[in-house]
């Protein structure tokens, strides 16, 4: 087994690791208590694992702890801030969008990174749709997520 020591930061903590070179950051954001980062797929499909490297969306899963080196962190336990939720989670709860939850902290993080890139524009309920299409949820036929999201981007009115 190969280790390596790498040096990253979670939710605005510094974190320094010794760490197999194979290993998921996902495994590794688990171990040290990240446990809103699920093991769902397991290969990249189903998106439950999606936290922000450097603020892009990324599937833990098939990102290894490596490549993580130096780089920002982000998972949903760090948007919520002094016991308030941020104001996506705060979206999925008024939406009725959370039933199981295991696709939820997942599809947080997508919504936070879409939200980020699209701050100052219209976005259309299409775009939103596909923003989202790396994260499968089992329960909610998707809709009340579409809705939560509309909640907070601006909305194009549709043609
Ligand atoms: S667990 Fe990572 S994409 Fe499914
Ligand atoms: S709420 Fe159950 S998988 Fe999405």
């Amino acid at each position: 087994m190969q280790k390596q020591t790498i040096s990253l930061t979670v939710n605005d903590k510094k974190f320094t690791l010794d760490i197999d070179v194979r290993q998921s950051l996902a495994d590794v954001l688990r171990k040290q208590g990240f446990t809103s980062v699920k093991q769902g797929c397991g290969v990249g499909e189903c998106g439950a694992c999606t936290v922000l490297v450097d603020d892009m969306a990324v599937d833990s899963c098939i990102y290894l702890a490596v490549w993580a080196d130096n780089k920002k962190v982000r998972t949903t336990e760090g948007e919520c801030r002094n016991g308030k939720l941020s104001p996506v989670q705060q979206a999925y709860v008024d939406a009725g969008a959370v039933q199981c939850g295991f696709c939820t902290p997942g599809l947080v993080m997508t919504t936070t990174s879409f939200l980020e890139r699209n701050r100052d524009r219209k976005v259309t309920r299409e775009e939103i749709r596909t923003g989202h299409a790396g994260n499968l949820c089992r329960c909610t036929g998707y809709e009340t997520i579409v809705k939560a999201v509309e909640k907070i981007v601006d909305v194009a009115e549709e043609e």
